[in-house]
């Protein structure tokens, strides 16, 4: 399973990819928001520092200004990928910028017929966001897992990101229901490389290796 980092913070993205577990980057409106920093230019930074996926969202509504928006972005660097809402508009678009070669990740996706669409539209990607279908008291895994059934039934090339990470579990299960992709937030990731054991067992090792020496 691949793992992107769900940011636009440069400071996180370089310690994700110093770590060397990133795969690639999401990003959406809200997250390059936090950053205060112009749009294009943190697309463009991103892309350097990780060399893999980075998902930049259009703004339009209209399939026509998200076409533009696209082609746009998609000069930035050839990692760019365009996150396209999950409209009819967005579909629209989704298929002439597959058309055209421009990569797509299909965004806000909170049910199996809505991924079903962006993978017959040639959607690069498609992210059903989980977390926030939890957050309203529904089953964000089970749609994932509903999601990934059909795209195996008809081999559908568009690869799933797991999106709207809230926790480590979230991870785990998702790589358990055989999605392409996780893109966690960076409190999530750093979550990853931490179990209480593995901290008592460093610390035993080093306390009998301390007593080893003393007694050599
Ligand atoms: C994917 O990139 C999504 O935009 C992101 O995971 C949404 O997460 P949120 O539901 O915590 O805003």
């Amino acid at each position: 399973m691949k793992i992107f980092l769900d940011t636009a913070n440069i400071d996180q993205i370089k310690q994700g990819v110093e770590w060397g577990v990133i795969d690639g980057v999401t990003t959406n409106p809200t997250l390059v928001s936090k950053e205060n920093r112009p749009f294009e230019e943190t697309i463009k930074q991103i892309c350097e520092l990780v060399q893999g996926p980075v998902s930049a969202e259009v703004i339009s509504l209209d399939w026509k200004g998200m076409v533009e928006e696209a082609r746009k972005l998609s000069q930035i660097d050839e990692h760019v990928v365009v996150k396209i809402p999950m409209t009819p508009e967005g579909i629209k678009a989704v298929k002439i910028l597959s058309s055209e070669g421009i990569k797509t990740n299909v965004t806000l996706v909170f049910s199996v017929n809505q991924a079903l669409l962006a993978a017959k539209a040639g959607a690069t990607y498609v992210s059903p966001f989980i977390g926030r279908i939890d957050d309203i008291g529904n089953d964000g895994l089970k749609m994932l897992e509903e999601i990934v059934v059909v795209y195996n039934n008809y081999a559908f090339e568009t690869e799933i990101i797991a999106a709207s990470i809230r926790h480590p579990m979230h991870v785990a299960e998702a790589a358990m229901i055989g999605v392409d992709v996780a893109t966690v937030p960076f409190n999530v990731l750093e979550k990853l490389f931490k179990h209480p054991l593995t901290d008592i067992g460093i610390e035993r090792f080093l306390k009998d290796w301390e007593k080893y020496r003393a007694g050599r």
